[in-house]
């Protein structure tokens, strides 16, 4: 028995294999979830279902219509200008990662190509490869925000391509997007009919300004917008997340869905209503979560926010020999810290020297180029576990980057 071909070089993430093997009482600043406690709200709707009596049915295909409803109803509000959503430009999934999976399925031929990302969220190269199609990596500006002329270039270069995809605030790079180089890419992509899937899953942890949106500038129906309420809203364990865009590109990849799981599971589905009712105080908080995490490293590790690369700080996240705008003075959303590897361990070295962190210091990172090639020379490391652990975490981390 052999599996089929279009799995075979699929391999657990990455980021889980990082802790295979990992000595005892190793800290993982490597999971990119939230470690704080799911709010009170889901905590509520699930004591709910679980006094309920009576049958636990499936429920509709898709979801409750309450559900999409509140989605519809958030989405259309939380933007920089209030847009009416309707519900058949909703679709509720198991998690945002299964969105991506039905989008990419519906919408991607086999032998077809999907522009990513490089370095990406890993799972974009894995859901095309379960496509059996390529996927293209495109170059982001140095600073790791959205270059819309490296997206327009790889679409010209590959005239093949069905799927773009665009990430930001970004895993793993903490990158940003403009509205002017979102606006640049939704044009590129409705001039050749091109599916745009802006995955925005890490919008609402933004410190200061809330980053730019892709329906803040195009129309829902010029692409799909991905949310989920695994990361802002603190529930991961609860694998629901959506997709809003036009019904023409969504409504397949629902039939994928419902073929794939029916429809997120039905506890899940209530927990993520009341939290969705709740995103004033949930998001607050979040935020404050998020804030304090950066605060912990500033405290703990300030070298790590701004290592220095020759003779010149660079702070962290901007590539060196880079004039672009420090990240400590501008905008940060997310995280995920973005680090360079020390002084002197070269970039074909970055997983050897994540094995060596953790193997020595008893912390595991992501290596950057599980994220794609362009992600070498680079560790992602998340903030967002559990206070006391990325306290210690980044104290046996930071002896590495000398001053
Ligand atoms: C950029 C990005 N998109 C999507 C996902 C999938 O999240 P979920 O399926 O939990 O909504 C993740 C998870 O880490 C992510 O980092």
């Amino acid at each position: 028995m052999s599996p089929a071909r279009r799995v075979s070089g699929l391999a657990v993430s990455p980021i889980r294999r990082m802790a295979v093997g990992a000595p005892e009482g190793t800290i993982s600043l490597a999971l990119g979830e939230p470690g704080w406690p799911l709010p009170d709200v889901a905590r509520e709707a699930l004591a709910e279902v679980g006094a309920a009596v009576g049958a636990l049915p499936y429920g509709q295909n898709g979801s409750r219509p309450e559900l999409v409803d509140a989605v519809a109803a958030w989405h259309g509000r939380s933007g920089t200008r209030t847009v009416e959503v309707r519900p058949d430009q909703v679709t509720v999934t198991s998690g945002s990662q299964a969105a991506l999976f039905a989008l990419f399925q519906s919408h991607v031929e086999v032998g077809g190509t999907v522009l990513v990302p490089d370095p990406g969220f890993v799972s974009y190269l894995s859901l095309a490869q379960l496509c059996q199609a390529r996927a293209v990596g495109y170059r982001l500006a140095d600073d790791w925000s959205l270059d819309a002329a490296h997206v327009v270039a790889a679409l010209d270069t590959h005239p093949e391509t069905s799927v773009v995809v665009v990430n930001h605030p970004a895993n793993p790079t903490g990158g940003m997007a403009t509205a002017a180089a979102l606006a640049t890419v939704a044009e590129a992509c409705a001039r050749r009919g091109v599916v745009l899937v802006s995955d925005e899953v890490y919008r609402e942890l933004y410190l200061d300004e809330r980053p730019a949106g892709l329906h803040d500038v195009c129309d829902i129906d010029a692409g799909v917008v991905l949310g989920s309420v695994s990361k802002a809203w603190g529930a991961p364990g609860l694998r629901v997340g959506w997709a809003v865009g036009s019904p023409d590109v969504l409504a397949p990849a629902r039939v994928v869905h419902n073929a794939m799981t029916t429809a997120a599971a039905r506890p899940s589905q209530d927990a993520a209503l009341a939290l969705l009712r709740a995103s004033a105080e949930v998001l607050a908080e979040a935020r404050e979560h998020v804030r304090r995490r950066w605060a912990t490293a500033e405290r703990v590790a300030p070298r790590l926010l701004g290592v220095r690369s020759g003779t010149t700080t660079r702070p962290v996240g901007v590539r060196s020999g880079t004039t672009t705008r420090p990240v400590d003075g501008g905008a940060r959303a997310g995280f995920y810290l973005w680090l360079p590897l020390p002084d002197g361990i070269p970039p074909q070295d970055t997983t050897g020297f994540a094995l060596r962190l953790r193997d020595e210091s008893r912390v595991t990172t992501v290596p950057g180029d599980a994220f794609g090639p362009g992600g070498a020379g680079w560790l992602r490391v998340s903030l967002g576990g559990p206070l006391a652990e990325l306290e210690e975490g980044l104290a046996r981390l930071a002896p590495w980057w000398k001053a």
